[in-house]
């Protein structure tokens, strides 16, 4: 965050800080030819010196103006282009995320970090960068100023300043701590709304409104606490502001009084000092809140930095190796997925699947399935032991040859907004329309794709709401079929489809020349398959075909006789 990318956006950077201090420059000489007008002109009647003075004013008041327009269009282009180079930074930082990186961070919170928090970096970086060097600015040539116009006044600043300095360090360094409680309590009711956003159709089912609504309205009074608490002290600043300037200006009066009684001083020049007086102090009130604003969003840029700072450890070797079929071995492996959990959730599986065998998974809801099918086309490593995929361990394997070799319908699986043929292409953007159409009747996925009205170029609206669960997961699995791997997961991807048209898929997927790992709730969806691997708290507890298990398995046997007393059709 320190440094600023290279480029056009430094030159922007550069050219807002020039600008604006051009701008300033311009600005304060204007009191000062103002003084001379009042002594020079006006006091002395002479006409021609007030118009030359004038002359000199209205040029000066005229480049700032169009230095600082030039300034403002240079600082909006700098922070906008950074903006959208920290956006991009953070979203490609996220695309390179393992699953393991995904699980350190809430969803709603890495949407957070790449909208609300950029545009606060970039809103305080705008409203910095202005204050930050008119403010310096300001202060010296202000003060240069007013000692050219009288030094034995000019002292009162000196005086002043460092006192009002004080109070704004005492309000700074008293609010400072206070934001990152603020920005947390802004996440916690950010957080509040998206979960409930995404969830609303759950929670007005469960008529569950009042209860949501009371955590909200807790998460909000806080926010509201916080942020009194925060700007009762912050907004300090301006009164601090005027009592100091106002002194000065009091004391200015009355010792310029006396003097120009005195005949030391004139009118003019007086006039001028106060002019001084305003400049000098609103710089220093400019700084202390840039102070204020940047502290803020120092939350937002550590939050930022989390993302870009998270260890990708998942990462494709050098000259990765290409499968040479679609086996896999598991040799002794134990996964976790807190490296910190005493527990394992897989361990010392061993297991070996032949290229192009059809096989199925069974077992208790987290005896952990998903988890070991995850492990095949690495979306996790293996915490001990070694997955083979293809002939080579799954490290040794370019990881992107590794993914689309291996596909994998999600038991979880989401489909895009677009048509059905925009979201079957994403799994071979060149397939040609008949590609399509083997791919959704090996899924099954023709027949009522065939009924919409606009058939393949049906739009699907967000996730797929306007399609039933069985439909969905029939799209999903012919947008697999359609990368041709050699590995083909299903991870429950038909439960929502009807045991007539399972079997049917089954059918089609068996006679591919891919290896398929199917795991299934039903034994009916997994009963012809070569072999069978039974988990039971992520161990292997049996492998075999179905008659085998049937026969030496007691959890397969109690699991086939419940399921056939269930559903007639189940053990078929
Ligand atoms: N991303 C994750 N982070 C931490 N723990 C996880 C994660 N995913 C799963 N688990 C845990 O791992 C265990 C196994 O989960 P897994 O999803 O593999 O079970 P499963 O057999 O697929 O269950 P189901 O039949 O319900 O799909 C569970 O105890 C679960 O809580
Ligand atoms: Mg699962």
């Amino acid at each position: 965050m320190k440094r600023i990318p290279k480029g056009k956006i430094r030159n922007y950077f550069i050219g807002a800080v020039i600008f604006i201090a051009l701008e300033t420059m311009f600005e304060v000489i204007i009191p000062f030819l103002m003084a001379q007008i009042i002594d020079d002109g006006i006091m002395k009647q002479d006409e021609s010196i007030f118009l030359a003075k004038g002359l000199q004013m209205l040029i000066c008041a005229g480049l700032s103006l169009l230095f600082g327009i030039i300034y403002a269009r240079m600082a909006a282009s700098f922070t906008s282009e950074l903006a959208a180079v920290l956006r991009r930074k953070e979203y490609q930082a996220i695309q390179r995320f393992a699953f393991e990186n995904l699980d350190h961070f809430e969803r709603s919170s890495l949407i957070t970090r790449l909208t609300n928090d950029v545009t606060t970096v970039q809103n305080a970086l705008i409203s910095a960068i202005r204050p930050l060097v008119r403010g310096p600015v300001m202060l010296i040539t202000g003060m240069v100023m007013a000692f050219l116009i009288d030094a034995r006044m000019a002292w009162i600043y000196l005086v002043i300043l460092p006192f009002l300095g004080l109070v704004l360090y005492l309000i700074v360094r008293n609010v400072r701590p206070k934001f990152p409680r603020l920005q947390a309590a802004m996440d916690a009711v950010n957080e509040r709304i998206q979960e409930n956003l995404t969830a609303i159709r759950i929670v007005k089912a469960f008529v569950r409104q009042d209860y949501e609504a009371e955590k909200f309205e807790t998460v909000n009074s806080q926010l509201a606490d916080i942020s009194r608490d925060t700007f009762k002290v912050a907004t300090l600043n301006i009164p601090a502001f005027q009592a100091a300037m106002y002194t000065t200006i009091v004391a200015l009066i009355y010792i310029g009084m006396q003097m120009i009684f005195g005949g030391t001083l004139q009118v003019g020049e007086l006039t001028g000092l106060l002019s001084y007086v305003l400049q000098i102090m609103n710089s220093l009130v400019m700084i202390s809140s840039v102070f204020l604003l940047l502290t803020r969003s120092m939350a937002s840029i550590n939050r930022i930095e989390e993302v870009f700072n998270e260890k990708v450890t998942l990462t494709s070797p050098e000259d990765g190796k290409f499968l040479k079929d679609g086996s896999v071995n598991f040799h002794d492996v134990s996964f976790k997925y807190d490296l910190q959990a005493e527990e394992d959730v897989l361990s010392h599986i061993n297991w070996s699947i032949k290229s192009g065998q059809n096989v199925g998974i069974i077992g208790a809801t987290g005896s952990a399935k998903s988890t070991l099918v995850a492990l095949i086309p690495r979306l996790y490593d293996a915490s001990q032991g070694a997955v083979e995929v293809g002939g080579y361990d799954v490290k040794e394997l370019n990881l992107n040859a590794l993914r689309d070799d291996v596909a994998m319908v999600l038991q979880n699986n989401v489909l895009f907004t677009g048509t059905i043929a925009e979201n079957l292409r994403w799994g071979d953007p060149d397939a040609e329309q008949k590609d399509l159409d083997r791919a959704c009747r090996i899924a099954c996925a023709d027949e009522f794709i065939q009924r919409l009205p606009d058939g393949y170029q049906t739009q699907i609206s967000q996730s797929g709401s306007n399609l039933s669960g069985g439909q969905k997961q029939r799209l999903c699995i012919a947008r697999a079929l359609l990368k041709k791997p050699k590995i083909l997961i299903l991870d429950d991807s038909t439960s929502a489809v009807d045991t007539k048209t399972d079997r049917r898929i089954r059918d089609g997927l068996s006679r591919l020349p891919m290896t398929v790992i199917m795991i299934a709730q039903r034994i009916s969806s997994i009963a012809s398959c070569d072999q069978i691997l039974v988990l039971e708290d992520g161990k292997v507890r049996d492998i075999g075909t179905h008659d085998e298990l049937l026969k030496s398995s007691s959890i397969y046997h109690d699991l086939y006789l419940s399921q056939k007393r269930g559903d007639p059709d189940a053990a078929a």
